[in-house]
């Protein structure tokens, strides 16, 4: 019968058969897939996995400081590439949506196809897909920055002539958790929500700027950590901020303020498909509100999404 620790055995060896001395590159997100799958060939093939991780100015309040440290406390050979202004000068002055997408799509492919040309030799290219990515094209609203998502059904993009290994391909996301723990990998990766390829990018609506960034990271942390310390971030599928692209008035003190507006989503989900808002505390919502506006300058109104999918999206764009 199926466990995870013989799914992992299993893997590992079947990986050193196929893999050989040959060298696998491979880019992380800091998911559970990647980071599941990344491990499993660590396992088989040590240093000859290159993995690289990079940073798209996008990601969570000290999420590349912290799971580049959960990398390497895992052994994984890991590079951690700062890119920042390579995304936010293609996302200049975009506001489309999809054109936000392609931009951080074709920016994280090149980054990574520039940095994995560095690696002499490379025979492989690994990916975190996971059996629903391979039965559906999962990237629901297009391309993300992950190769994964972005190409993982189709293959690989022409200009990487790499032939790919998929280790988690027959696995569903309880299974990938499963293969993780036995694995020892931590819970801080193992119980992560669901993070969108593109990141904040596609939670900042309309154009896209550092300090925009800055700012909705704030509001975010606030907004996670809360769910964190109330022990609700496990019992919601998946949480986030969104940053409006309107100004509402307000007061502070005497004066009048006309400032930015936060929305929070959090929702219910078995697999993200369809989904429900979740019913937080009125009073854990009080406070994160309260936080929010008190710390986050130039933000002034904070507010709650309570639409389902379908036909809302999680996502705002
Ligand atoms: P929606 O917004 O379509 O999202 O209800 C469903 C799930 O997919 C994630 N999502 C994305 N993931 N690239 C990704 O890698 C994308 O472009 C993208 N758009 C949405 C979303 O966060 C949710 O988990």
């Amino acid at each position: 019968s199926w466990t995870p620790d013989s799914f992992a055995e299993v893997s590992i060896k079947e990986l050193k058969e196929k893999l050989g001395d040959d060298k696998v590159v491979m880019g992380l997100s800091g998911g559970v897939d990647s980071s599941v799958a990344a491990t499993l060939i660590h396992h088989a093939i040590g240093k000859n996995l290159y993995c690289i991780f990079v940073d798209n100015g996008l990601l969570r309040k000290g999420e590349f400081e912290e799971v580049l440290e959960s990398y390497k406390g895992l052994g994984l050979n890991v590079l951690g590439v700062d890119a920042k202004e390579q995304f936010y000068t293609a996302l200049k002055g975009l506001t489309d949506p999809e054109e936000k997408r392609k931009a951080i799509g074709k920016t994280f492919i090149d980054v990574f196809d520039a940095e994995s040309h560095k690696i002499n030799g490379a025979k492989w290219l690994g990916q975190g897909t996971i059996y629903p990515d391979v039965i559906e094209s999962v990237s629901v609203k297009g391309p993300s920055v992950t190769i994964k998502s972005h190409h993982n059904v189709g293959g690989l993009p022409d200009f990487m002539k790499l032939q790919v290994v998929e280790p988690l391909r027959l696995l569903f996301k309880d299974g990938v958790r499963e293969v993780g723990k036995a694995l020892n990998i931590p819970q801080n990766i193992l119980g992560r929500h669901p993070f969108p390829g593109p990141g904040l990018g596609i939670r900042i609506l309309g154009d896209v700027t550092p300090e925009k960034v800055q700012i909705l990271q704030e509001v975010d942390a606030i907004f996670i950590n809360g769910l964190k310390n109330s022990g609700l971030y496990d019992k919601v599928w998946q949480a986030g901020t969104m940053l409006l692209p309107i100004q509402s008035v307000g007061v502070m003190g005497d004066e009048r303020t006309y400032e930015r507006v936060v929305a929070l989503r959090a929702v219910t989900s078995i697999d993200g498909m369809t989904a429900d808002w979740a019913h937080l505390p009125y009073e854990f919502l009080a406070d994160v509100s309260n936080e929010i506006i008190n710390k986050v300058k130039g933000v002034n109104r904070v507010v709650y999404d309570i639409s389902s999918k379908p036909p809302a999206t999680i996502e705002w764009e």
